[in-house]
């Protein structure tokens, strides 16, 4: 079946390699015949939380950088800057009058920011995800791949295609499934990576030495594997090691045998973690080759933005023109 997918990364950062492992992978293999990608940066979306205009300007770019050298390939889908539509806009705008509040403010993200910063709650914080339903309903997207923390805006935003199709007319949105495929990537020290600390993360340009430098000296381990004869429980105290074997090392998903041979205690821990390092740097490789050849291809990174903007913003002006249409409004 082909389906319009459609995703977007806040620009606050480069990606890592939970980005790549949970989530950028899998926006490659989608990246096939009769399937419509649309992968765009949130950079509107980005202001909510970063203040500084050349963090944000630099981070865009660099993250379309890393999207090409993980294998996006602009042939066969659409980058581009949230920013560059101003239908998003409008598009969020009309879709606010139909979203009560009360909801907005019960969405656990926005609660969470609100319990750590109460003095920073912002309009555009609490309207993020009706921006956020824009960006998914401007290109009518079929299919929305998200990690768990998205559940509930993506959910809202289906929530307004139905709530729309009910006021003004049933075949306006195509309601948009979401594939909660993504996987939950952990960090050295077993929480999820880069989430809020960025020192548990393996970056995409980390160097193979350092790679294995930090495996062996932050990863974490069954904490109860004492001895090297203790047996290991993989699957339940091992957080930082094993779920990323399971994630990346050839054949382990199915095999099992690492996870057998550290219960059975016939592997130490430090030739699990030197296991691990070859997996990440392996894969890691053609990715920090292709980045390097890209390093200084900024004309290139500004053409694939202005040649992508240009082709979601017909995909996304037809919609919000439609929209306006079934309102009522009326452009003089
Ligand atoms: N809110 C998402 C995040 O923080 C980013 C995002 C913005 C997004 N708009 C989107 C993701 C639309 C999927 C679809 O990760
Ligand atoms: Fe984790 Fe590997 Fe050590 Fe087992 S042997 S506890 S899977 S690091």
């Amino acid at each position: 079946m082909s389906e319009v997918i459609l995703s977007g990364i806040r620009a606050t950062g480069r990606l890592h390699f939970g980005n790549f492992i949970g989530a950028v992978r899998h926006f490659v293999d989608f990246q096939k015949p009769g399937n419509q990608c649309f992968y765009f940066i949130a950079d509107l979306h980005t202001l909510t939380t970063l203040k500084d205009p050349n963090e944000l300007r630099k981070n865009l770019r660099e993250i379309v950088k890393d999207y090409l050298a993980a294998g996006l390939n602009p042939e066969n889908c659409t980058i581009y800057a949230q920013s560059s539509i101003p239908e998003l806009s409008e598009l969020s705008l009309l879709l606010s009058m139909l979203q009560p509040l009360g909801e907005l403010q019960n969405i656990p993200t926005f609660k969470e920011l609100v319990r750590r910063n109460p003095d920073q709650v912002s309009l555009g914080l609490i309207t993020y995800p009706v921006l956020m339903a824009a960006d998914i309903l401007g290109p009518r997207t079929t299919l929305v791949p998200v990690g768990s923390d998205q559940v509930p805006n993506v959910e809202l935003a289906r929530d307004l295609a139905r709530r729309f199709n009910d006021r003004f007319g049933d075949s306006t949105f195509v309601i948009p499934r979401m594939m909660e495929r993504m996987d939950r990537v952990p960090g050295l020290d077993g929480e999820k990576m880069g989430k809020s600390d960025a020192a548990n993360a393996i970056g995409m340009d980390t160097p193979p030495e350092q790679i294995r430098r930090l495996y062996l000296s932050k990863g974490q381990t069954d904490p109860l594997r004492i001895k090297r004869t203790d047996p290991g429980d993989p699957h339940n105290r091992c957080r930082g090691i094993y779920p990323i074997h399971s994630l990346v090392t050839e054949g382990e998903f199915k095999s099992l045998s690492i996870a057998r041979k550290c219960i059975a205690a016939e592997i130490s821990c430090v030739e699990c973690k030197n296991l691990v390092a070859d997996s990440v740097i392996r894969i890691l490789a053609p990715f920090q080759e292709r980045r390097r050849e890209l390093a200084d291809k900024d004309a290139y990174v500004t053409e694939i933005l202005h040649e992508g903007g240009k082709k979601a913003r017909v995909a996304i002006a037809e919609t919000t023109s439609i929209l306006r249409d079934k309102m009522g409004i009326v452009v003089y």
